[in-house]
C-alpha cells in the first residue's frame, strides 16, 4: 500500500503528529508545499485550526490534488479551542470527489498560556495508533 503523509503547520504542533503518524506508517512527513505526484492508496493530510478554519496553504494542496492519483485520505490536525476534529479539509476532500477516512485525529495544540507542551508524548502514541487503525481499515 503506497502511503504519504502532508501537514501544513505554523509553529510545529501539526508538524509533530506528522512526523509520529510518519514513523508509526514507515514513510516521511512532508509539508503541503511538497505535492502529490505519484498515485497513493492512502494520504495522511494534517492541518490545524486558526480564526475558524484551516490555511489557504492547506486549501491550495487539497485543490491541488488529484483525485484519479489519491484514493482516500485520513485528516488529522491539532487545535487549542475546538475539541473535534476540524471539518472543512474533509468537506473539501470529498467537493473533489476524494474519499475521506471514517475518522479523523484532533490533540491538543499549545497555543498562547493553552496546552503548553502539546501534543506531548500521549498525544503522539495516540496519533500513531490512530494510522494503524486507518491502515487496517483501508486493507479490510
Ligand atoms: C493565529 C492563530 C489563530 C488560532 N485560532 C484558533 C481557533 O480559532 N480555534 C482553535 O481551536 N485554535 C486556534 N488556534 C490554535 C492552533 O490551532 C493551535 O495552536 C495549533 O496547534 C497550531 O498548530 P501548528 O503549530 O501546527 O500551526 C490558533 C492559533 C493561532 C496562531
Amino acid at each position: 500500500m503506497k502511503i504519504a503523509v502532508r501537514f501544513y503547520s505554523r509553529s510545529g504542533n501539526t508538524q509533530k503528529v506528522a512526523e509520529a503518524i510518519a514513523k508509526a506508517v514507515g514513510t516521511e512527513a512532508k509539508e503541503t508545499a511538497v505535492s502529490v505526484n505519484e498515485p497513493v492508496d492512502l494520504l495522511f493530510l494534517g492541518g490545524s485550526v486558526y480564526w475558524g478554519g484551516i490555511d489557504k496553504n492547506l486549501r491550495a494542496f487539497i485543490e491541488s490534488l488529484d483525485p484519479a492519483k489519491v484514493k482516500c485520505v485520513a485528516t488529522f490536525g491539532t487545535s487549542a479551542l475546538k475539541k473535534e476534529p476540524d471539518r472543512e479539509a474533509a468537506k473539501l476532500l470529498s467537493a473533489k470527489g476524494i474519499k475521506v477516512a471514517s475518522s479523523a485525529f484532533r490533540c491538543d495544540g499549545a497555543f498562547a498560556a493553552f496546552h503548553k507542551g502539546h501534543p506531548d508524548e500521549a498525544d503522539l502514541k495516540a496519533a500513531a495508533a490512530f494510522a494503524k487503525k486507518i491502515i487496517a481499515e483501508q486493507k479490510e
